[in-house]
């Protein structure tokens, strides 16, 4: 993760600096270089990661291999549930699910694999610290919100430690507003990014291709 951390930090370096949007500026830059290193070793965890986990798997799918068969012909259990590595799991986990769909289409290669499972951690890791960090902070900053949720949960959950489960989730009403506005005031994506394929008539104006929007 502190790869992607760099990576984020010279991506938002660049950003705010205009000059370094030039491609070939870029390129002869400190910050370029530091790029290339750090998303290489970022692809070098994540192959580690997917050759690890998928020699784990091979084993555990050679112990399992004793098993009964199902009437397709697949021996499906040790992709199911609790008979997985992780045996705490009730589903198996993102890269378990894409690299039995690498076993199954093998057009489906390890850089696709690498692709979707940094995808997923970049999108999911940072959005979701940024959210919680704002959330705990608003709630200190407003203790009366702070006990409607904590009374709100009380009424939930009584005094179980059970897990939440998405029923819960419709019963939480209160908690899922206090998010909502934290989203509203710190939104952790205040700003998306597109690029123009072609040349774009609006009104009287034209949007020229190539182009980067930034929609707030
Ligand atoms: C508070 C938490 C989150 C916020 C505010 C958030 C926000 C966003 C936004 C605005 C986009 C669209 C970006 C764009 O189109 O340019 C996006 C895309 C995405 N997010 Fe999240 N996200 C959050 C949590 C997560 C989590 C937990 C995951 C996964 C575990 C995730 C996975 C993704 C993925 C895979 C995409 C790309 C979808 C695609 O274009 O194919 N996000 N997110």
């Amino acid at each position: 993760m502190s790869q992607c951390n760099r990576v984020n930090r010279i991506h938002m370096e660049r950003f705010l600096k205009p000059w370094l949007q030039i491609k070939w500026i870029f390129k002869l830059s400190r910050l370029s270089r530091l790029n290339t290193f750090h998303i290489a070793a970022s692809r070098a965890f994540y192959d580690q990661v997917i050759e690890d986990r998928r020699q784990l798997l091979k084993e555990e799918k050679e112990k399992h291999s004793n098993q009964p068969v199902a009437g397709d012909g697949v021996n499906n259990s040790f992709y199911q549930d609790n008979n997985n590595v992780d045996s705490s799991r009730k589903r198996p986990a993102l890269l378990d699910t894409l690299l039995k769909a690498s076993e199954e289409n093998p057009n489906f290669t390890d850089v696709q694999i690498r692709d979707e499972v940094s995808l997923f951690m970049t999108a999911g890791y940072e959005t979701t610290a940024f959210t919680l960090a704002m959330f705990f902070y608003l709630m200190a900053k407003h203790p009366g919100h702070q006990q409607l949720v904590v009374d709100e949960l009380a009424e939930v959950f009584g005094d179980s430690d059970r897990p939440c489960t998405s029923n819960d989730f419709a019963q939480l009403k209160y908690l899922d507003c206090c998010i909502k506005e934290t989203m509203r005031l710190y939104p952790g994506v205040p700003l998306m990014l597109r690029t123009i394929l072609e040349d774009i008539q609006a009104g009287r104006h034209t949007i020229f291709n190539p182009l980067y929007f930034v929609c707030f």
